[in-house]
């Protein structure tokens, strides 16, 4: 498989000077075999960085979270389609950040990743256990379930025409890495989950990825690509990431 997307999650970082120069500074950096690019900006920076980014093709722009509902009385909410108006690409969905601090269920992320479908956007479901679980061998258990909630709600085809982000929640933003292996198995399983029925889809990595860790884990057969958080706020360390892509190939 071939070491194809990487994506940055820039979380609730950052000034709209700051976001716009990440944005430049990484589309600069970025050579013609780097992998495909995608940034997910705090929502509120989207428009600046689409700006930025405008003349910069090879590097698309996602957003961080989306309203399950199409449009109506929903205070503070921002539908799939405003974001696709904008000229957002990519959203995540089900990352553990909005899991376990915003109380996002299984069912609530299958809603958004519907949503998301339906104004032609590209979902990447984020999955993941965390340490308890790992520690308590439910680790593949968990994963089956966050992804079956999907299935169940849009039907594998639409699945597997997304992106999957495997991250295990112990290993975001604590410098902790899954290890290569760690990450290949559920990564396998993933993709057994989803091929078993005559389908494949673009499987990518996350959890303290950075520049020094990358390599071994995009040796990995399984590991398509990397959906880094910290190390994406610093367009040299990202660039460096996506240079190991381009090694591993
Ligand atoms: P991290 O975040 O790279 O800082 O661990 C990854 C993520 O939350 O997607």
């Amino acid at each position: 498989m071939a070491k194809s997307l990487l994506a940055g999650n820039w979380k609730m970082h950052g000034t709209a000077e700051s976001a716009a120069q990440l944005a430049s500074d990484i589309a600069d950096g970025l050579t013609l075999e780097a992998p495909e690019t995608i940034v997910f900006p705090p929502l509120v920076h989207l428009p600046l960085v689409i700006a930025a980014l405008a003349d910069r093709p090879a590097i698309a722009v996602g957003a961080q979270n989306v309203s399950q509902y199409p449009e109506g009385a929903y205070t503070g909410e921002v539908s799939a389609q405003m974001l696709a108006n904008l000229g957002c690409r990519y959203v995540l969905v089900g990352h553990s950040e909005r899991r376990t601090l915003f109380g996002e269920t299984d069912q609530l992320v299958a809603e958004k990743f519907a949503a998301l479908q339906g104004a032609g956007l590209i979902p990447i479901l984020c999955v993941g256990e965390t340490l308890d679980q790992r520690q308590q061998g439910l680790t593949l258990e968990v994963v089956k379930r966050q992804i079956d909630a999907v299935v169940a709600r849009v039907g594998l085809e639409h699945v597997c025409q997304s992106v999957v982000a495997y991250e295990p929640v112990w290993a975001i933003g604590t410098g902790e890495t899954a290890t290569p292996e760690q990450a290949q198995e559920v990564h396998a399983y993933i993709r057994g989950q989803l091929t078993e029925r005559g389908q494949s889809t673009r499987l990518l990595y996350g959890g303290s990825v950075n520049a020094d860790n990358a390599a071994a884990l995009f040796a990995q057969p399984d590991i398509e690509g990397g959906l880094v958080g910290g190390a994406s706020l610093q367009a040299q360390q990202f660039l460096k990431i996506a240079q190991q892509m381009v090694e591993q190939g």
